[in-house]
Formats: structure tokens, C-alpha cells, sequence
């Protein structure tokens, strides 16, 4: 099995840039389903989900490729959708990437048919997709769901006043898109306010969709007969920025990430900075210096602009060795918290129940041999444990942290970490 071998407790110091964002790039590859022809996307991080998305659009008929940066041009994937004809997500693929059930509202809008396999659990807990049918059902589509297979068709989707239970990222994306198409207006109330789902919204308009309203808590979408392809930028990755972050924070180091968008991180800001760490932001970059052993700090995820889900496993490795107690809360993701019984391996002082985590801090931890699940940011918590840990650490299972860090060892070498992948 694959891992990363780290050698523990080398201060890290630098500077690092910062890829496109996984869970912008995802969503913004389906809504190419919903035009004919060439789109060109650049700053797509070169990760195993993006490589799953683009298998599945091959799947479908469509052409990908990637064009590695040359002197007077940056690097670009190139999705041409021409041919793109076929309905069926793939069932290996989906089980690969459940996130790929938003390709759902693109197929049946452009097509009038489409077809899943349900996505069922996963081990950061069920990943229902009852707000993404019913939402399709209210836009008009006839919707059978049987053996583990979901068939959607219509003739054409009809404009609808949809009100989500929760914020769903996925469910907001999957509606917004399958609205493009619709006869007449669509209002997304309750709708998750990510930067992601802004993203979206200005790839569909470069599209030539009517949408707005993305960043807050309600989206319009006026439907249009048809759409065009479009050039676009992915968004930089806020989780990504906050891992590298964490990882100055949790070595006692010095690090700055470029080319993010500070306000994006600012709830994460707001923690780091309570945990005692020194924090410059300027255009476009953040520094970060941790003078000794973090404070105790409590931290509860919430939809954005709260403390995001995906960082709390990283955070809660650098709540480890604070000074103190910290009580970390997961309210997005029933099952969260797997981490904690590898970072107990490594002299942690968790104890979980349900949905909270206790941490008590200790001077620090011990390199030991731990294994991540499924889950990647638990992944990428456990490489920032093995880096603040004395000692050596291996982290088996680094598969699933490609999943969504892009040569994740490498970089954290360049900021003085002693890390290989084996
Ligand atoms: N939910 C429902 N019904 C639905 C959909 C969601 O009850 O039909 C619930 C979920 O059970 C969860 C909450 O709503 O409790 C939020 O789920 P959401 O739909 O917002 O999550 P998602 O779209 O499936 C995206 C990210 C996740 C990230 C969450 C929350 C992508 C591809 N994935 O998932 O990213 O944790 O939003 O921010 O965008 C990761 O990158 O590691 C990751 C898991």
C-alpha cells in the first residue's frame, strides 16, 4: 500500500502556491455537458477526482485532454463536448466519486434523460441526495429510483420555487445547473452560499445562462433555449490554502500561500489567529507564523461562511499539542472523526462522542505507523500530525489524499518538510 514516510518535527518555512479548487473544478467539468463544443479550463488541479470527472465525460462521448504549460501559455484542460451523447454516469466511476451525481441535472437538461447509481454511504458518513431529486422533481422531471439505479427524464424542465432543507452544496450546484435549460424562472431559496457555487455561476453566464444571486442565500435562474461553451479559470483552493497553512501552524513554522483569495479564508483566519498564530494577509496571499504551542480553541463546522468541514480534521491535528482543552464540533458530516483513533496512536488525548471531539492538548506527538481511511482531508490531518510529531511517521493509504492534493509531498518539501511518498 502506498503512504508517505515522514521524519517529524523540522519547522517548515516558504512559500507555496495554491492550485484551483477540487470542489470548484468538479461541478464546473459537469456543466460542460450542458453545451456542444470546445471549453478550456485553466488552473485545473491535476488530482485523482478531476481525473474520475474527466474519465466519466469521456465516457459520455466527450473528449478531454490536458495541455501542459508552455513558454506563452499556462496549462489547460481542454473539454470538448461535441459529441458528447451518452446519459449513463458510469456505475464504477460513481462509486469512485459520489460527487458525481450533479451530473444528473446537466444530462437531463440537455438531453431529457439520464442515469445514476445511488451513492449511497460513505465513510465520512450517508451522503443522501434527496434534496437533489426532489429539487429535479420539482423542475418536472419523472424521476424512478430502483436496484441502486436512479432514471430521470423530461422533455424539458420547467422553472420552479424550490426551497432547500439545508444548504447542500451539491444540491444548489445540481439545480442551478439542470435551471440553465428550463422553460422560466427558477429560485433556489436556502441555497449554500460557498465561493464555489460562484464559480459556477460565472462559468454558466460566460455560458450564456441567466443566473445570480450565487454567494447568497437565494439563486435565480431565468432558463435559456441553449447555452455555448466558455473559457474559464477554476477558482484557487481555500481547503488546499488552509491545509498549507496548518501545517506552518502545526510545525511552529512560517508559511505563506499565494494566489488565494483571502476573504474565502477568512473564517479559518479567525481560528488560526484565536489558536495564537500570527496572520498577514495581502492581495492574494496569506502569511502565517506560529511563535510556540498553540491555545486551546473551540472550532464547529458550519455551511459557509462558517468553519469549514473539510479543515476541521487539520485543525484538530493542530489542537493536539495546544495549550489546554479544545471541544472541536462536526455538525455537516455524521462520521468525522475517524482520525482521532489514528492520531491517538500518536499520543493524542481525544475522546470523541457522536458529533464532538475533546481535545486535550499534549507537549507533543510521537511518530508512529497510522493509517488514513477513506476520508481524504483525515488523510492530509494525519501527514500534518506526522510533521509536527517527534520521530518518524508513516501514513499508509496516501491514495486518498491524491484524491485532492496535488503532489502533496513534493510541495511540503519545498517548505523544508522530510516527507516521501513510497
Ligand atoms: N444533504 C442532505 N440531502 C442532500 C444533500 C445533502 O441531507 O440531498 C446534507 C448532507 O448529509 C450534509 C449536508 O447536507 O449533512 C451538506 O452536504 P452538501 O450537499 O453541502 O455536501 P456535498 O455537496 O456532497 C461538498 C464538498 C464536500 C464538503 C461539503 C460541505 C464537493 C465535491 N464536495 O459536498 O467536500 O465537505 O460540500 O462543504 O464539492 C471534501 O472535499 O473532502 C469534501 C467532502
Amino acid at each position: 500500500m502506498q503512504g508517505f514516510l515522514i521524519r517529524g518535527g523540522r519547522v517548515l518555512a516558504g512559500s507555496v502556491r495554491v492550485g484551483g479548487a477540487k470542489n470548484a473544478a468538479l461541478p464546473l467539468l459537469a456543466a460542460t455537458v450542458l453545451a456542444g463544443g470546445v471549453f478550456r479550463f485553466r488552473r485545473v488541479p491535476d488530482i485523482r477526482d478531476v481525473r474520475v470527472m474527466a474519465e466519466i465525460l469521456r465516457r459520455l462521448g466527450g473528449e478531454v485532454d490536458y495541455h501542459p504549460a508552455e513558454a506563452d501559455r499556462d496549462a489547460e484542460l481542454v473539454v470538448d463536448t461535441t459529441h458528447l451523447e451518452h446519459t449513463e454516469i458510469p456505475e464504477s466511476l460513481m462509486r469512485e466519486m459520489r460527487s458525481s451525481i450533479v451530473l444528473l441535472g446537466p444530462l437531463l437538461a440537455r438531453f431529457g434523460r439520464a442515469r445514476a447509481s445511488y451513492p449511497g454511504g460513505c465513510v465520512i458518513g450517508p451522503r443522501p441526495i434527496d434534496l437533489h431529486l426532489r429539487g429535479l422533481r420539482a423542475l418536472g422531471a419523472h424521476i424512478e429510483e430502483g436496484g441502486g439505479y436512479i432514471w430521470a427524464r423530461a422533455d424539458r424542465l420547467r422553472g420552479a420555487d424550490i426551497h432547500l432543507d439545508v444548504p447542500s452544496v451539491g444540491a444548489t450546484e445540481q439545480l442551478m445547473m439542470a435551471a440553465t435549460l428550463a422553460r422560466g424562472r427558477t429560485v433556489v431559496r436556502n441555497a449554500a452560499k460557498e465561493p464555489e457555487i460562484s464559480d459556477l455561476q460565472q462559468l454558466l453566464r460566460a455560458m450564456g445562462a441567466r443566473v445570480h444571486g450565487a454567494g447568497t442565500d437565494t439563486v435565480v435562474i431565468d432558463g435559456v433555449p441553449r447555452l455555448r461553451p466558455a473559457d474559464h479559470e477554476v477558482m484557487p483552493d481555500r481547503i488546499e490554502a488552509g491545509t498549507f497553512l496548518l501545517a506552518g501552524a502545526v510545525t511552529q513554522g512560517e508559511v505563506e500561500v499565494e494566489g488565494v483569495v483571502p476573504e474565502h479564508m477568512s473564517p479559518v483566519l479567525a481560528k488560526l489567529r484565536e489558536a495564537g498564530a500570527h496572520i498577514e494577509v495581502a492581495q492574494q496571499r496569506v502569511r502565517l507564523r506560529q511563535g510556540g504551542r498553540p491555545t486551546a480553541t473551540n472550532v464547529k463546522t458550519q455551511p459557509y461562511p462558517g468553519f469549514p468541514t473539510d479543515l476541521q480534521n487539520p485543525f484538530l491535528t493542530l489542537m493536539c499539542t495546544a495549550e489546554g482543552t479544545s471541544v472541536i464540533a462536526e455538525t455537516i458530516w455524521g462520521n468525522r472523526f475517524k482520525v482521532a483513533e489514528e492520531l491517538r496512536r500518536m499520543g493524542a488525548d481525544i475522546q470523541t462522542e457522536d458529533r464532538i471531539a475533546i481535545v486535550r492538548g499534549v507537549v507533543e506527538l510521537t511518530g508512529a505507523e497510522v493509517q488514513a481511511t477513506d476520508d481524504l482531508r483525515g488523510g492530509a490531518a494525519l501527514v500534518l500530525a506526522g510533521l509536527g510529531a517527534r520521530g518518524e511517521t508513516r501514513v499508509l493509504g496516501a491514495g486518498c489524499v491524491d484524491r485532492g492534493y496535488e503532489r502533496l509531498a513534493e510541495r511540503l518539501q519545498g517548505l523544508g518538510a522530510e516527507i516521501e511518498r513510497f
